[in-house]
């Protein structure tokens, strides 16, 4: 019978691998929360109207990506695509937007997206991503750039451009749309099926694509920057201004509208050439003025990002050590002396002390080999025939060295070898 494999673009995490995760998340929050965000939790499954009235139906996302189902009762329901959406859903079904504004909140998750799978890309992803709502400040655009930038300084990510674009508003971007749409329609002869399509239902959508000869076209459309309306040009100034005034080196990208519906002014990506062409963006995100109100909420401003969990560790120069080494390994060298050892590493354990102990019913032969390939750093010998009684003997798998010890000062000498106090 053939093994049953891990489903197409999904992975399992081995236990080294797992605890790099772990450290980054760490580290991530650490960071959101020194800038006030709090960590939110939403469900792993939505109502599929969620998605499509936020994330916006002529998308990528909505048209051809997302798992829905209907349920056991007939209901449409979708794995999360993207974080914002449910966020924002959540913000209004707990009225948050009666706490002090703007409300600045975290989260880590696996999202799910029927996509091609290939380095970097998978059909189940996991994102750090922070939303702030409920405040217009250009401050709120900056604020989150710039935390995103320090967290992949911190983790030690390799050289990243930051690229940004405004999107306009409700004020400036429809008359930008009628401008792009009649551009497109006296090119649709070079454009692909799909742009073409899109001419009438969603020209902004045509930046995404990928045809050199849709880019080409492109390339000469108007320009949403130079249509902006004076709130989201004084807007999308002072943005650059505040991130330069950190020491970010933001660089404008026309093309930059990112594949969700909601945004409006500023959208942002951090991008890596060491990625490949297809997939390069580490993080991105930006401001969605509209979509609190779109789904239900009062008008609401909000501004957030989401970076993937794969891409950053593939982008990280140096992968972060992790240990998974026992600080004690406890040897039963009789047949008897299980039980005392099974009590000593628990008592240790219980003191916050890493020990493990010979699950396997080795030899104290095969148990002393276990020590070292464990990495413990202090072997603890029990049931030695001389030592006496209530003592157990402690042992440095490196040098040898061995002495006795009273069985209620071990904890003692193993934290102060743990924090490095010579015996
Ligand atoms: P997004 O650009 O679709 O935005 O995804 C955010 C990040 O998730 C990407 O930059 C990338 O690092 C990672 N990512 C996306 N799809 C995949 C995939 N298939 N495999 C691996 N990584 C992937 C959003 O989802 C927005 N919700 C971000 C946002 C938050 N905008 C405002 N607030």
């Amino acid at each position: 019978m053939s093994a049953v494999q891990a489903p197409k673009g999904t992975y399992d995490l081995l236990p080294e691998d797992a605890e790099r995760r772990d450290r980054i998340v760490t580290a991530a929050a650490a960071v959101f929360v020194a800038h006030g965000y709090h960590r939110m939790v939403t469900p792993e499954f939505e109502e599929t109207a969620l998605f499509e009235r936020g994330v916006g139906e002529a998308t990528d996302i909505v048209r051809k990506e997302m798992y829905t189902f209907p349920d056991r009762g007939g209901r449409s329901l979708t794995l999360r695509p993207e974080g914002t959406a449910p966020i924002c859903r959540a913000y209004v079904e707990h009225g948050l937007h009666k706490w002090p504004q703007p409300v600045k909140l975290w989260y880590y998750c696996p999202m799910f997206r029927y996509e091609k799978p290939q380095a970097g890309r998978y059909r189940e992803h996991y994102q750090l991503g922070a939303e702030a709502l409920g405040s217009a400040s250009p401050m709120v655009d900056a604020e989150i750039i710039a935390m995103l930038a320090e967290l992949y300084a911190e983790l030690g990510l390799g050289p990243l451009r930051l690229l940004v674009n405004s999107m306009g508003d409700a004020a400036c971007r429809p008359a930008y749309v009628e401008l792009l749409r009649e551009y497109l329609r006296g090119r649709r002869p070079e454009l692909c099926g799909e742009c073409a399509e899109r001419i009438d239902t969603n020209p902004l959508r045509t930046f995404d694509c990928k045809v050199a000869a849709c880019r080409q076209v492109l390339d000469e459309a108007p320009r949403i920057v130079d249509h902006l309306c004076p709130d989201c040009r004084s807007h999308f100034d002072a943005v650059l201004a505040l991130l330069r005034g950190v020491g970010l080196q933001p660089e404008l990208d026309f093309r930059l509208v990112r594949g969700l519906d909601y945004y409006t002014r500023t959208t942002f990506e951090f991008q890596s050439a060491s990625l490949g062409p297809t997939q390069n963006a580490v993080g991105g995100g930006g401001r969605y003025d509209g979509l609190v109100a779109q789904l239900g909420g009062p008008p609401t401003p909000g501004m957030g990002f989401g970076s993937g969990l794969e891409r950053v560790t593939l982008v990280m120069q140096q992968p972060l050590q992790v240990s998974a080494a026992p600080l004690a390994y406890v040897v039963a060298l009789t047949e008897e002396a299980r039980g005392q050892a099974f009590l000593l590493a628990q008592r240790l354990r219980h003191e916050g002390l890493g020990a493990e102990l010979d699950l396997a019913g080795r030899s104290p032969k095969g148990q002393l080999k276990q020590v070292a390939r464990s990495g413990a750093r202090a072997a603890v010998l029990v049931g030695l025939p001389e030592a006496p009684s209530g003592t157990v003997r402690l042992r440095d798998p490196q040098g040898g060295a061995e002495r006795d010890v009273p069985e209620e000062a071990l904890a003692a000498e193993l934290r102060a070898l743990a924090d490095g106090i010579p015996a």
